[in-house]
């Protein structure tokens, strides 16, 4: 995503400080899918000069994965509603950014197929943070 990025002139930041890594229970295409999903969207709903960050916590038996962008934020009404299917605020259409609405469904869908959870918090003007989790592999 990184050509993406540069066009709109936005930094990917992946915090992945160690070189250890981290197996986890998941189809890679589809949750490299999730990721290009969540970083698509903040690029195009991102600011100029921005930056999005890439965030992975250890949680007991799972990992959390957190993307995190400094954009326009999602009014706290809509935030319920974003994963719903060809679910669009008014601002991203007025702002005549393309897309179908259909990112995020996916995004959901995939997730809970892995019975891993998704979820979002946002606060308009400041940005927007979205995360999954997945779980880890464990040999036995
Ligand atoms: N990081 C974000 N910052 C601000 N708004 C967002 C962000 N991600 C999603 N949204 C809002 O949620 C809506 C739904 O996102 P989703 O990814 O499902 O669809 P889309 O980006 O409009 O189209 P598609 O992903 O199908 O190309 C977006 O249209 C936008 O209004
Ligand atoms: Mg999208």
């Amino acid at each position: 995503m990184e050509d993406k990025a540069k066009k709109q002139n936005i930094q990917l930041v992946a915090d992945l400080k160690s070189n250890t890594p981290i197996y986890v229970k998941a189809d890679r295409q589809r949750i490299q899918q999730v990721l290009i999903n969540l970083i698509d969207n903040s690029i195009k709903y991102g600011i100029d000069g921005g930056k999005t960050k890439i965030n992975v916590y250890h949680l007991l038996d799972q990992i959390l994965v957190e993307v995190t962008d400094n954009g326009q934020g999602i009014d706290e009404k809509l935030l319920p509603r974003v994963f719903e299917r060809f679910f669009r605020t008014d601002r991203s259409r007025s702002r005549d950014i393309g897309g179908s609405g259909l990112g995020l469904s996916i995004v959901k869908h995939i997730i809970e197929a892995h019975q891993q959870t998704v979820h979002v918090r946002s606060t308009e003007g400041i940005g927007t943070t979205f995360g999954f989790t997945l779980e880890k592999y464990k040999a036995s």
